[in-house]
């Protein structure tokens, strides 16, 4: 939990320094965020105009702390601070997102934002990506030709019991390393009836806050 709530402060620290004014945020999903957004949203209250989430969960949250929620997604780069969480973190920055199964909205959002805040703790970070399983978010009228083109790739494939927020079948893969994640990002995408894949290697972090015992540890991208 320590670890946690010391990769939140990071994240709030370097809010402070990075914005001077008014800020447009959008927050992620999991217990990570949700500490980051109990504890420090507040403090950042009076400056904040807009908040985006990317899940019914992390807007419910929200709405108890009196934020008002943008209620559609964001269609241009609109967003100053996007604070999320990950499921794997590799020393490019490359994640696992979707543990959760918010990767579609968090994927939109990371792409919305002129900073991506990623918080973790330590357990996250990995040296390559894909022991979590990825998550991949499929549409339910195409599920059997995604599932038999997504064998092709990976050994394992376990659809979830719960959908998505947006009403789609939940997946994970396993049985795979990603020593490319850029390409299995573009390979899975390009299946007909994946709505998004949780590989986050194209759009990337600016920088990772991950949590330690006693503090925390900034990770940038040699290739930002
Ligand atoms: C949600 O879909 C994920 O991308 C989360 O960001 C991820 O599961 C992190 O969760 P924790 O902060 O609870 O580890």
């Amino acid at each position: 939990m320590d670890k946690k709530l010391n990769a939140a402060e990071g994240a709030y620290s370097k809010i402070l320094n990075l914005c001077t004014g008014d800020i447009i945020m959008g927050i992620g999903t999991g217990s990570t965020t949700d500490i980051f957004t109990q504890t420090y949203m507040p403090k950042l209250k009076n400056r904040i105009t807009k908040v985006y989430s990317s899940s019914d969960r992390s807007t419910k949250l929200l709405h108890s702390l009196g934020f008002t929620v943008v209620e559609s997604l964001p269609t241009t780069k609109c967003i100053d601070i996007y604070v999320d969480g990950a499921d794997e973190i590799d020393m490019d920055l490359n994640l696992i997102k979707g543990g959760g199964g918010a990767h579609f909205r968090e994927k939109m959002l990371t792409k919305s934002s002129s900073c991506f805040l990623c918080i973790a703790d330590d357990s996250k970070k990995v040296n390559a990506l894909g022991r979590f399983g990825i998550p991949v978010e499929i549409k339910a009228e195409k599920l059997d030709h995604v599932k038999k083109k997504l064998l092709e790739y990976f050994p394992e494939f376990s659809q979830r019991d719960n959908l998505s927020d947006n009403g789609n079948v939940l997946a994970d893969l396993r049985g795979k390393i990603l020593d490319e994640p850029i390409k299995f990002e573009k390979i899975v995408n390009s299946i007909e009836g994946v709505v998004e894949v949780g590989i986050f290697a194209i759009d990337k972090p600016s920088l990772a806050i991950v949590g330690l015992a006693d503090g925390y540890e900034l990770i940038e991208s040699s290739m930002a």
